[in-house]
């Protein structure tokens, strides 16, 4: 029945049930959540960088905090449910079973976009984020241009790291490829849960998550367009903005003084006096 019996593939096969539903879950919870409130606080830059700026602020009031929070809800999950993915992809049984009416087709794309996500992910985090704000490690990778986004710079840093094709043309193919696995895969999870069975079932099911995930592409292509957009690139304006709401954020208490997350510490007036 099974093509390699590696100790591997005979732990997967008696614990399917129970894996798949710990990926499934991931996916949904946290993964998909964090998604749809990420592409719309991105997508938020559309409207004004200070609309951007006042949602990262939020996002980043928990302070030192937050590395626990990204680690704890975000990171552990991502790397789990990747984990998790490649393993049921390389181990799993293709379509038997519990799947037998998933299209084909779109199940071959849920694995693909896995993929593509796990290779967008990496760099994308490493990109602007940089996976770890150790001092040793974001000396190293930022003259490289990587973790360049800076959370108290947010507009302007953003649209900085996205200069040239290169990266636009990389997140536009992961961006699609995400909203494509999550849309899908919620189609998948409700079989995964019980949730449609019928033909009929799968076939409303099937426009539900089409209308979600065109919502979501619109959202995700927004954000995109946010930051790439020729319109986005003043980003000598963006920096007045910037520094202006920092200055008062942190005369109000609402933000930590802290240089590490802005670009450039040397504009910043302790007497509110800039030029
Ligand atoms: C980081 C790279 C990722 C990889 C390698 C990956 C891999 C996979 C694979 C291979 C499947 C299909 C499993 C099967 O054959 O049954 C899957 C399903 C799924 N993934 Fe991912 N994924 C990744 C990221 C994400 C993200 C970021 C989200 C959420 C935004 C997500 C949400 C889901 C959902 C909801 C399912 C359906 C689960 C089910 O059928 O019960 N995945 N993933
Ligand atoms: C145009 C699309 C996108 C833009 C403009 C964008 C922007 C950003 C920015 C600015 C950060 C750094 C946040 C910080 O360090 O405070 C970030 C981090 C991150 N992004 Fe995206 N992102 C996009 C798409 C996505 C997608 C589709 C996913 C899939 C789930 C994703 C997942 C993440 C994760 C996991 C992090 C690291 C955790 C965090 O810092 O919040 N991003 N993104």
């Amino acid at each position: 029945m099974s093509t390699s019996e590696t100790p591997g593939s005979a732990f997967f096969l008696r614990h399917e049930f129970g894996i798949r539903r710990l990926h499934s879950l991931l996916g949904i919870v946290p993964l998909g959540l964090y998604m749809v409130v990420h592409l719309t606080t991105n997508a938020s830059l559309l409207n004004a960088p200070e609309t951007f700026q006042r949602a990262v602020y939020m996002i980043h009031s928990p302070g030192k905090l937050l590395p626990l929070i990204e680690w704890g809800l975000i990171f552990t999950p991502l790397i789990f449910h990747a984990v998790l993915g490649v393993w049921i992809a390389r181990t799993g049984k293709i379509n038997s079973g519990q799947y037998r009416y998933t299209n084909n087709k779109r199940y071959t794309w849920q694995r693909v976009t896995g993929f593509i996500a796990l290779v967008y992910l990496f760099f994308h985090i490493l990109h602007l984020h940089g996976w770890f704000h150790a001092d040793l490690w974001l000396g190293a990778i930022r003259p490289i241009g990587f973790a360049s986004f800076r959370p108290y710079n947010a507009a302007s840093t953003l649209v900085d790291a996205m200069q040239g094709w290169v990266w636009p043309a990389f997140y536009l193919v992961g961006v699609l490829a995400c909203v494509y696995h999550l849309a899908n895969g919620l189609w998948t999870a409700g079989i995964t849960w019980g949730l449609w069975i019928s033909p009929a079932a799968q076939a409303r099911a099937t426009k539900l998550c089409t209308a979600i995930g065109i919502l979501l592409a619109v959202i995700g292509v927004s954000a995109w367009w946010a930051a790439v957009s020729p319109g986005a690139n003043d980003i000598a304006e963006m920096r007045k903005v910037e520094d202006r709401m920092y200055q008062s954020a942190v005369a109000a208490g609402m933000v930590d003084d802290n240089p590490e997350k802005r670009i450039e510490v040397e504009t910043v007036d302790p007497g509110g006096a800039s030029p």
